[in-house]
C-alpha cells in the first residue's frame, strides 16, 4: 500500500470529460489538447482506468490490459454479458457455421442487400418474443436508440425525456429538433407539466416522450403505466429503451415491460442485443407494418449503415432461443440471485449500493478523486469494474457500475467484496493524505498504521 501514497497533483483527482466538451480557437486540432494533457496526468498517476482491453473472452474471470498496455486481471464485474451467452457454445457453433455459409460481412444496408436468412429469422423470433410487434435491426443499441428518435421526430415536434437518458436518445432527438425538453430523472409530475405546458401551446404537432425501463447509471425504473395514462392524455408516442432488462430480468425475460404488465403500453421499443445477447447489434419494435416500413427508409443508421454482420445474426439468434428457453429461464435466476446476493454482501461490509436489484450494480463513491484511487485500488487487488464519473452521473456522485453475470460464482462474489471494502477503505486515507504537498503527513500516518 506504501506506495500507494504518493503525492498527486490535484488536476489528477478533480476536472471531468465535461471541462473539454466544448474548447474555443480557430484550429480545430490544437484547441482540444487540453484534454490529452489531462488525461496523461491521470495516466501518470494510474488514474485512468478507460478504453481497457481484455485479452482473454469477457468472462467472470478475466485477463485485460490498461489503455497503455499494463497487463491486470481478475473477477470481472466489468463486461455487460449477463447471462454468460458470449462464450455460450451454442452461439459459438452458430456463429462458426454462419461463417462457413456467409463470410463474415454483410455487404451492404439492410435497407439494399445486407440481411441474411437469418437477421430475417431474428426478426421474425424478436417479434414473437415482444408479442408480435413489427422488429427492424440495427448495427449498434445505439443506432437503433438514435434511430428510433431521429426516424420519427421532425423539426417541429418535441421530444420529452429524463434527464438521464441514453446519449443514443439525447443525440437522436437533437438531430431531430431543437424542441428537447427534459424532465427530472423519474419525475412523473415534472413530465405531467411539461406535457400540459407543450400541449395547450401547440396542439398541432408530435410528441415523443423517451425513457428506460432500467436507467444504466442508476438501475432504476420509472413506472410505465402511469406514463403510458400521460401520453394518452397529451396525445404523446411513448419509446421505451430496454437495452439492459430485456432478457435478462423476469422470470420470461421481458424486463420491466413485462414485470409491470405494460408490454402494449410503448408505442416503441427499442433494445441492445450487447448486454444479453452475446453480441453487438440492436432493434425498434414497433406496433405496425406501416411504422417499420417507414423506419427502414428514414432511420439513417438503419438506411445507410450496413447491417449486422452473418456472425452477429447467427449470434444473437442463438442467444434469443436461449433467452426464450428453460435454460434462460434458469439462468435468469441464477443472475438474480447473484445480484441479490452481491447486494446483501455488499451491505454486510458497509458498502452503499444504489438503485434496484437488477445485473447493473451501482456502489456509491462519491467525490470523483476517491473515486480513481479506488478504481485504481481495485485494479491492483484483482477486482474489475469499472468507474462512473461527471458527466454521465452528477457531480460528486461517482460510481462503480458493477455489472453481474450469471456465470458468477458465491465465491466471486465473497472475494470481490473484499477486495472492494479494501479498495475503498484505502481510497478515503490515500484521498484525505494523498494531495500534493501532503506526502509528509502521509509517510507519517502510514507509519503509525
Ligand atoms: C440504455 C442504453 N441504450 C442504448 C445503448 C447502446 O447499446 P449498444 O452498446 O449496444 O450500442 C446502451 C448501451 O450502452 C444503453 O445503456
Amino acid at each position: 500500500m506504501s506506495s500507494h501514497f504518493e503525492s498527486v497533483p490535484e488536476a489528477a483527482l478533480t476536472g471531468s470529460l465535461r471541462d473539454f466538451r466544448s474548447p474555443e480557437g480557430p484550429d480545430l486540432m490544437s484547441r482540444i489538447t487540453g484534454f490529452y494533457d489531462w488525461q496523461n496526468l491521470r495516466r501518470e498517476h494510474q488514474l485512468w482506468p478507460y478504453a481497457r482491453s481484455t485479452s482473454t473472452a469477457p468472462t467472470a474471470h478475466c485477463e485485460a490490459r490498461s489503455d497503455i498496455g499494463e497487463a491486470f486481471s481478475g473477477i470481472n464485474f466489468g463486461s455487460q454479458d449477463y447471462l454468460s451467452l458470449s462464450s455460450h457454445p451454442a452461439l459459438k457453433e452458430a456463429a462458426i457455421k454462419a461463417i462457413g455459409e456467409y463470410g463474415v460481412h454483410s455487404a451492404g444496408s439492410a435497407a439494399l442487400l445486407g440481411n441474411t436468412a437469418n437477421s430475417l429469422l431474428l426478426e421474425q423470433g424478436l417479434s414473437e418474443f415482444l408479442g408480435g410487434r413489427e422488429v427492424v435491426l440495427y448495427p449498434t443499441g445505439w443506432a437503433a436508440g438514435y434511430g428510433s428518435v431521429q426516424g420519427f421526430v421532425r423539426a417541429n415536434d418535441h421530444v420529452v425525456m429524463d434527464i438521464l437518458a441514453h446519449s443514443c436518445l439525447q443525440e437522436g432527438a437533437k438531430a431531430a429538433t431543437q424542441n428537447i425538453h427534459y424532465h427530472g430523472h423519474l419525475n412523473l409530475d415534472a413530465l405531467a407539466r411539461k406535457l400540459e405546458r407543450i400541449r395547450s401551446a401547440d396542439p398541432d404537432n408530435g410528441i415523443m416522450v423517451v425513457t428506460e425501463s432500467l436507467f444504466s447509471m442508476h438501475s432504476d425504473t420509472p413506472d410505465i403505466g402511469a406514463m403510458r395514462a400521460l401520453c394518452d392524455q397529451f396525445g404523446a408516442t411513448l419509446l421505451v429503451d430496454c437495452a439492459h432488462d430485456l432478457g435478462s430480468i423476469g422470470d420470461d425475460g421481458l424486463g420491466h415491460l413485462g414485470l409491470q404488465n405494460m408490454m402494449d403500453a410503448a408505442d416503441i421499443i427499442i433494445g441492445s442485443f450487447s448486454k444479453t445477447f452475446g453480441s453487438n447489434g440492436g432493434f425498434i419494435a414497433v406496433k405496425t407494418k406501416a411504422a417499420a416500413e417507414y423506419l427502414k427508409y428514414y432511420s439513417a443508421t438503419h438506411t445507410f449503415s450496413n447491417a449486422l454482420s452473418p456472425v452477429q445474426a447467427a449470434s444473437v439468434l442463438a442467444a434469443l432461443n436461449i433467452v426464450r428457453s428453460e435454460e434462460g429461464r434458469t439462468l435468469r435466476r441464477k443472475l438474480m440471485d447473484n445480484i441479490l446476493y452481491l447486494r446483501a454482501q455488499m451491505a454486510k461490509a458497509g458498502l452503499e449500493t444504489l438503485g434496484d436489484p437488477s445485473p447493473i450494480v451501482p456502489v456509491r463513491l462519491g467525490l470523483e478523486g476517491v473515486g480513481r484511487f479506488a478504481s485504481r485500488n481495485l485494479m491492483a487487488l484483482g477486482g474489475i469494474a469499472n468507474l462512473v464519473e461527471y458527466p454521465a452521473v452528477p457531480q460528486g456522485g461517482a460510481r462503480f457500475r458493477f455489472q453481474v453475470m450469471a456465470s458468477h460464482t458465491r465465491a466471486d462474489i465473497d472475494q470481490v467484496v473484499r477486495v472492494l471494502a479494501e479498495a475503498m477503505h484505502n481510497a478515503d486515507i490515500e484521498y484525505r493524505l494523498g494531495h500534493e504537498g501532503q506526502s509528509d503527513a502521509v509517510s507519517g500516518a502510514t507509519a503509525a498504521a
